[in-house]
C-alpha cells in the first residue's frame, strides 16, 4: 500500500467573537497521508457533520471555552468512513467507523480512536439519522431536561427547522403536545407546517415584535420550551411561559457569535412563574439509552419521525455549509458528502 493523497480544511484563524463564521478563516490543503503504524487504521471518510457547537473552539471568546482548536489544522467534527486497510486486529477493510476528523477526506488514526458503526453498506448517512445525535439530544432534551410532556401540552422549539430542533418537533408531537415552531425564513416555516405538521409557526426575522406573535401563536401560553437559540427568543419564551413552565437549554446559538450577552432582562418573571430552566448535555443520560433506543426505534420503523438533511458535495465546500449554520442557509441536518458511499 502507497501514501495516499488527499485534501483537507485547515483552520486558519479564529472567528471574530461578535460576528459571521466566514469562510475565509478555512483553508483546503493538499497533504499526503502516511502508511498506518501498528494498531492504527487507514480511514477514507464519507460524512461529515456540522454542528454549532464546534464554533466555540474556532472563536477567541473571552470567558467559558477552555480550549481553542489548534491553527492550521483541521478541527474536530463527527464524521463517518469506512476502513481503507487496517493493522489492527479490531477492524477490517470495509468496516464503517466514526470519528471526530472530520474536514478531511482520508486519515490515519489508532483503532482505538474508532467506533464501529453495523449498518448496511450505502445507508451509513442514517448514522446522522433520527437514532444519531440529533435524534437522541431532541429526545433527551424533552425527556429528561424538560420533564417530558403531558398530552395536550404547549411546546414551543427555536431553531425549529434544523436537525435538533426539527426531531424536538416531531418528538413533542408524537407526544400528545400542540408544537409552536420558531425559525427564520417563510420557506422554512411552511416546510415545519408541511413536513413535520407543526401546528402554528413565526419567522422570527420578519415577526416585529417575537414576544408578541409567540402570544397569538400559543394564547394560553408555553408549558415547555425546547431552547436552541438564547437571546431574544428566550426573552420572548420567558414572557410567554406558563405558571411552572419549564425551559429545556439545550443551545444558544445566538450567543455562540455575541461575546458578552447581556442576561434576559425579564429573568424576575423566573421566579413569579416557579420555572424550572435545565440545561443539558446529550451524552450526559447513558441510562436513558435503552429507552431512547426502544421509542426511537419504533417510531422509525413505523414511519412517524421523518429525517431532513442539506447535503453539500466535497471537501472544498465543507466551510460553506459550515458557514450556513449561522446563516439559517440550511434545513434539518447539515452534512457535507466527503467521499461515495462504499467508499472502498
Ligand atoms: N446540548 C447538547 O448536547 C447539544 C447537542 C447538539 C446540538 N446542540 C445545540 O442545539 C442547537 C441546534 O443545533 P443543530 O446541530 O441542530 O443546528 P441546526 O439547528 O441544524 O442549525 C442551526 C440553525 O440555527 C438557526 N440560527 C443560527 N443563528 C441563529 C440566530 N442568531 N438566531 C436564531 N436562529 C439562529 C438557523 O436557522 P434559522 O434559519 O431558523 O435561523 C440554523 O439553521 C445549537 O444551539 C447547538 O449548539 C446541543
Amino acid at each position: 500500500m502507497s501514501r495516499t493523497n488527499s485534501r483537507q480544511i485547515h483552520l486558519m484563524q479564529y472567528a471574530d467573537p461578535n460576528g459571521p463564521t466566514p469562510e475565509s478563516i478555512f483553508k483546503l490543503v493538499e497533504v499526503t497521508v502516511p502508511e498506518p503504524g501498528p494498531g492504527e487504521a487507514l480511514v477514507r471518510n464519507i460524512w461529515m457533520s456540522c454542528d454549532p457547537g464546534a464554533r466555540g473552539g474556532m472563536t477567541n471568546q473571552k470567558g467559558e471555552r477552555i480550549s481553542l482548536y489548534a491553527l492550521d489544522a483541521p478541527p474536530p467534527a463527527g464524521s463517518i468512513g469506512q476502513v481503507v486497510q487496517s493493522n489492527d486486529p479490531s477492524l477490517s477493510a470495509g468496516d464503517y467507523v466514526r470519528s471526530s476528523r472530520g474536514w478531511r477526506e482520508y486519515f490515519v488514526a489508532p483503532a482505538s480512536e474508532l467506533r464501529k458503526w453495523s449498518g448496511e453498506p450505502g445507508t451509513s448517512i442514517s448514522s446522522f439519522g433520527a437514532m444519531g445525535g440529533a435524534g437522541h439530544t431532541a429526545y433527551i432534551g424533552l425527556i429528561e431536561a424538560g420533564g417530558g410532556i403531558t398530552p395536550g401540552e404547549t411546546v414551543l422549539v427555536s431553531a425549529a427547522a434544523g436537525s435538533v430542533g426539527s426531531y424536538a418537533c416531531q418528538i413533542a408531537k408524537l407526544k400528545g403536545a400542540r408544537v409552536v415552531g420558531i425559525a427564520g425564513s417563510d420557506e422554512k416555516c411552511a416546510w415545519l407546517e408541511k413536513e413535520l405538521e407543526v401546528d402554528a409557526t413565526i419567522n422570527y426575522r420578519t415577526a416585529g415584535n417575537l414576544s408578541e406573535a409567540i402570544r397569538q401563536a400559543a394564547p394560553e401560553g408555553i408549558d415547555l420550551y425546547f431552547e436552541n437559540v438564547g437571546g431574544e427568543h428566550l426573552i420572548a419564551a420567558i414572557d410567554n411561559m406558563k405558571m411552572h413552565g419549564r425551559i429545556a437549554v439545550c443551545g444558544l446559538i445566538d450567543r455562540y457569535s455575541k461575546d458578552g450577552m447581556p442576561p434576559p432582562h425579564n429573568f424576575v418573571q423566573v421566579l413569579y412563574k416557579r420555572l424550572r430552566i435545565q440545561g443539558f448535555i446529550q451524552g450526559d443520560h447513558p441510562h436513558l439509552d435503552a429507552q431512547f433506543e426502544a421509542e426511537m426505534g419504533d417510531w422509525v420503523r413505523q414511519g412517524e419521525i421523518k429525517s431532513f438533511e442539506t447535503v453539500y458535495d466535497g471537501i472544498e465546500n465543507a466551510p460553506k455549509a459550515y458557514a450556513g449554520l449561522f446563516t439559517g442557509a440550511n434545513i434539518g441536518k447539515t452534512l457535507v458528502r466527503l467521499g461515495p458511499d462504499p467508499a472502498i
